[in-house]
């Protein structure tokens, strides 16, 4: 991990209030797994004061790190309004990323909404695996542009609760019919979205065996396990000790965690 100077390549909107940022770092390779994150810096003044974490999305054989976020408030709408040679600090690649599934696994990456960046990253790396994507909006007004994105060979599944494009109803819903049309054959799965849906494909998973690693979004202040600001509680512990979601994760086995808390 360490401070990397970047600029900005392209910043478009590939969704309502959502977009999708090339960042190229120039005199050094940067080399990250699916699953870690960077800490930017949105600002060279003190609002925001904090840099913000973001999943890596992916990267290019031009050095180029993408990122896809969605504007939420101050840090987002700063970044939403920057553009192409404008200058970026990034701290990363940071955190633990996913355990890359055996070649034999049938591999389900369960997104809601933003939550799909770093499943985009892990599909990329996993293509020769056939996994399916199964993304989960609201309506189809909200659905993200991908098409961007090299994903031959990754099946792309859509679900939407008004039932305005692909299958009606919570992507949860359409991962527990889609594991019982396999009717036990070896999975596993890869999740990133809102923590109760994440808490839910845990559940599903747990029921039917199959392991399942979580990307969780906490807090942050540092990135690096310092401030001790994004604390989940442990589901093993008895003593209830504390993960870190910056170093011990962001990705975690879905039993390691005591979804209670969140
Ligand atoms: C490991 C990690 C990876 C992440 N990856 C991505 C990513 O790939 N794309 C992306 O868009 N976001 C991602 N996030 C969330 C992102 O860090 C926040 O959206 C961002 O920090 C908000 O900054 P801000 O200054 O715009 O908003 P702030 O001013 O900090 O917050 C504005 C409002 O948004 C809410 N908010 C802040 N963070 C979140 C959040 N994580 N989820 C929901 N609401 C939030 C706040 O409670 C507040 O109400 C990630 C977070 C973590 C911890
Ligand atoms: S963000 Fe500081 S310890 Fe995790």
């Amino acid at each position: 991990m360490r401070e990397i100077k970047s600029k900005v390549q392209f910043n478009n909107e590939v969704a309502r209030d959502t977009y999708l940022m090339g960042l190229k770092v120039e005199d050094e390779e940067f080399l990250a797994e699916p699953g870690q994150f960077v800490m930017l810096r949105l600002s060279q003044a003190t609002d925001p004061l904090l840099r913000r974490p973001f999943s890596i999305c992916g990267t290019t054989r031009k050095n180029t790190i993408l990122i896809l976020y969605r504007v939420v408030g101050r840090g987002t709408f700063l970044m939403a309004a920057m553009l192409p040679g404008a200058e970026l600090s990034i701290l990363g690649p940071l955190g633990k990323g996913f355990r890359l599934p055996d070649p034999g696994q049938r591999t389900f990456l369960v997104a809601g909404g933003i939550g799909v960046a770093p499943l985009l990253f892990l599909a990329s790396r996993i293509t020769k695996h056939s996994p399916r994507l199964l993304i989960g909006y609201r309506s189809q007004n909200e659905i993200i542009d991908i098409s961007g994105f090299d994903l031959g060979g990754v099946e792309i599944v859509l679900a939407t609760e008004d039932g305005s494009t692909g299958y009606h109803g919570v992507v949860t819903d359409l991962l527990a019919s889609e594991l019982n049309r396999l009717g036990g054959a070896p999975s596993v799965v890869c999740t990133c979205g809102p923590p109760a849906m994440m808490q839910k494909v845990s559940e599903i998973c747990l029921k039917q065996g199959i392991p399942c690693q979580v990307s969780l979004e906490a807090a942050m202040a540092c990135g690096v396990g310092a401030c001790l600001g994004c604390a989940v509680r442990n589901a093993s512990a008895t003593d209830g000790s504390y993960y870190h979601v910056c170093k011990d994760g962001p990705v975690f086995d879905a039993m390691m965690i005591e979804w209670e808390s969140l």
